[in-house]
């Protein structure tokens, strides 16, 4: 949100307190609309279900499926959220690794599109079929090697060593589930070679966003070849190819799709499957800034200066994997210099960025741009509560999550058995 007038920042600060989220409704609705035309120009057969797990603010996905994004849900939380919306069955996609039978149930119901993970929820869902005397529509997810150092086997089924075909073959040759989908989502962290074993568990994971488009060519490319095999020795005709999510924002977006649709056309033709995209990041993370106040200021030990804000990684997790990007709300002529931005919390690693900015002192306000995504349904009132965030939408301001308070926090504990 570059074009922010700081006067109306520091009216709506003001009003709102700080720290402060600001959603801007144009940027969502363009995003969800521009993502989709693009894909479209070249492949019209495609459907975009936005990644609730990026942010679910209801407001925020009210206007993403009224531009026209299905649902991508991760969790029976999420199927639920979707649900509550009014998001019909049929316009979610429903994926993770954690599926209950009850979740499953009501998705096979309500006609979703799940993404079996793993053989037990393989065998759920023939049970469900059993018990509801009719064979399912599902989709398979796929891992493969697209030129990541992944945990390649963390989800799904394998494609180089032929388990993923060994899975649909299981699943037609019972009868009892139709493999109509066959997803890939390129995970958008890798693990650093070496070291494995000799650290805490997530310290050599780094996060890699975007990733390359030519990885999406490798992953279109063998997920097509895979569909073909499945229909010529099966003689089954797969009706979706899911490529999962990772795109870059919208300004980046276009040389990944004729990466993604270009080995599609040429292995399966203009009419074939469906193709699903499930962006997170591409459509909310430019849509979302955070404005904070500077608490204090003070001159490091190496001679940087480093300043304390009043927002923390308790409210953006993400500055655990990047820096975050700054600006004043102010352009000042003051000196540049290295600055370290802490938030207020007691802990060495309440870091939100290092970064080249203009001298700051108590009370100026900056700008964190671009945190719309994996923020909000990250962030926790440790130690401090989380703000009120508000929606911008044709020159008004609005709340659409209050800040929490000590008495939301004691809701939850009143545990009345006990
Ligand atoms: C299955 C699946 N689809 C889509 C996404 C969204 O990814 P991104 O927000 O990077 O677009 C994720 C993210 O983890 C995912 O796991």
């Amino acid at each position: 949100m570059k074009d922010l007038e700081s006067r109306y920042v520091d009216s709506l600060v003001e009003r709102y307190g700080s720290p402060l989220f600001l959603v801007s409704a144009e940027t969502l609705e363009n995003n969800v609309k521009a993502f989709k035309r693009m894909f479209r120009e070249k492949y019209p057969k495609t459907e975009v279900a936005y990644a609730y797990k990026a942010n679910y603010l209801f407001q925020i996905l009210k206007i993403i499926h009224k531009a026209g994004a299905w649902a991508e849900v991760a969790s029976g939380f999420e199927y639920d959220i979707a649900r509550r919306l009014g998001v019909p069955g049929g316009s979610i996609v429903f994926n993770g690794p954690g599926k209950t039978k009850e979740h499953l149930l009501a998705a096979v119901s309500q006609g979703a599109l799940i993404n079996v993970d793993n053989e037990e929820e393989i065998r759920l869902l023939v049970e469900i079929s059993g018990e509801l005397k009719k064979p399912i529509d599902i989709g398979i997810r796929i891992n493969a090697d697209v030129g990541i150092n992944q945990r390649i086997d963390r989800f799904g089924f394998n494609l180089e060593t032929g388990e993923a075909f060994r899975i649909v073959r299981l699943c037609e040759a019972a009868g009892f589930l139709n493999v109509i989908c066959l997803h890939l989502h390129l995970t958008s962290y890798i693990v650093e070679p070496g070291g494995e074993g000799e650290y805490t568990p997530a310290q050599n994971i780094k996060l890699i966003w975007p990733k390359s488009a030519g990885m999406y060519e490798v992953a279109s490319k063998k997920i097509s070849k895979l569909a073909k095999k499945i229909k010529k020795e099966l003689g089954v005709e797969i009706k979706y190819i899911d490529l999962g999510g990772g795109f870059p924002s919208i300004k980046d977006l276009g040389t990944y799709v004729s990466k993604v649709t270009g080995p599609l056309v040429q292995e399966l033709g203009e009419d074939g499957p469906v193709l699903l995209l499930e962006p997170g990041r591409a459509i909310v993370k430019d849509a979302v800034c955070l404005i904070t106040t500077i608490l204090a200021s003070r001159k490091l030990e190496n001679g940087q200066k480093a300043v304390t804000a009043d927002a923390g990684i308790n409210i953006l997790p993400t500055s655990y994997w990047s820096s975050q990007e700054v600006r004043p709300l102010r352009p000042s002529g003051k000196k540049l210099s290295n600055t370290t931005i802490y938030g207020p919390l007691c802990l060495q690693t309440d870091i939100v960025s290092r970064t080249l900015i203009n001298k700051l002192e108590r009370g100026d306000k900056i700008v964190v741009e671009n945190v719309g995504a994996y923020n909000i349904p990250q962030g926790s009132p440790f130690i401090y509560p989380r703000p009120q965030v508000v929606m911008l939408e044709g020159g008004q301001g609005r709340v659409i999550r209050r800040a929490e308070t000590i008495n939301d926090i004691l809701e939850l504990e009143k545990v009345t058995n006990t």
